[in-house]
């Protein structure tokens, strides 16, 4: 027999940092669409206008970037548990993990993956979130921070061939975080319900399905106050 059960997954600087982090992603994605496109997109009047809020949303990303970064190095110490995967989860939790989200979702199977305060994130996620937290984002930041600053760091811009390489890009990475924020949303929406995992992002708890004869995970909550209901 399996019941539903409550844990708690996501830690408030976690929630807070998301929300920022995603306003401002998206801020960045509008803007920089007008500064790439002047003829075509004028969302926010003046050219100039969407030059310095553009500037602004990557302080604040950079900023809620290095907080995300010291809360998991150095509050939670979780980095490496929660978004690097095991060579298990390379060679075959991928591919299971992808099976569901193509085949199975859609034959009403359960998800392979349990979420559990230690183990949030399935093999795909871990792989993507790695991939876009400690690798595109950081670049991301790095080259719009010297397209901020051309003159002071013009040797090191000339070093890494010249500005219109460095546009170029910038550019080509932020298409990867537009079809990263399609996707994601997308996916996003395949928990138990498709708001569940937007809930969970709000409130820092997710619903989980567990065997009756399995230890309670960590976090989750007391028998009494458990969301009960028998599954066939
Ligand atoms: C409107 C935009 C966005 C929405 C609606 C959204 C939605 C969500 C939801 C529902 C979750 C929890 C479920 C899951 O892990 O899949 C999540 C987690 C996550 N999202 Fe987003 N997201 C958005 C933008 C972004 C952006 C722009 C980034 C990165 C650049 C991002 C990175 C992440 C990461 C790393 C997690 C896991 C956080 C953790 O628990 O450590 N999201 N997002």
């Amino acid at each position: 027999m399996k019941h539903k059960e409550m844990v708690y997954v996501t830690p408030m600087p976690v929630r807070i940092w998301h929300w920022l982090n995603a306003f401002g992603i998206i801020t960045l994605c509008v803007t920089g669409l007008q500064i790439r496109f002047p003829d075509y997109v004028n969302i926010f009047g003046a050219y100039r206008a969407a030059i310095r809020l553009h500037n602004t949303a990557g302080v604040v990303v950079s900023i809620s970037y290095l907080l995300w970064l010291i809360y998991y190095l150095f509050v939670a110490h979780s980095l490496i548990k929660q978004y690097v995967p095991t060579l298990d989860e390379l060679k075959s939790g991928i591919f299971r993990q992808a099976y569901f989200y193509f085949l199975t979702y859609f034959l009403g199977k359960p998800n392979p993956h349990h979420t559990t305060p230690d183990h949030k994130f399935n093999p795909m996620q871990k792989v993507t979130y790695l991939m876009i937290m400690l690798v595109l984002l950081p670049l991301v930041i790095f080259s719009g921070a010297l397209l901020m600053y051309v003159a002071p760091l013009r040797e090191l811009l000339l070093l890494l061939g010249g500005i219109k390489t460095l546009v170029g890009t910038h550019f080509l990475l932020a298409c990867c975080f537009t079809a990263f924020l399609f996707i994601h949303i997308y996916l996003a929406t395949l928990g138990h319900t498709p708001l569940s995992h937007f809930k969970q992002m709000w409130d820092g708890w997710e619903e989980e399905t567990v065997d009756d004869d399995k230890p309670a995970p960590e976090n989750s909550q007391q028998p009494t106050e458990r969301l009960r209901e028998d599954i066939v």
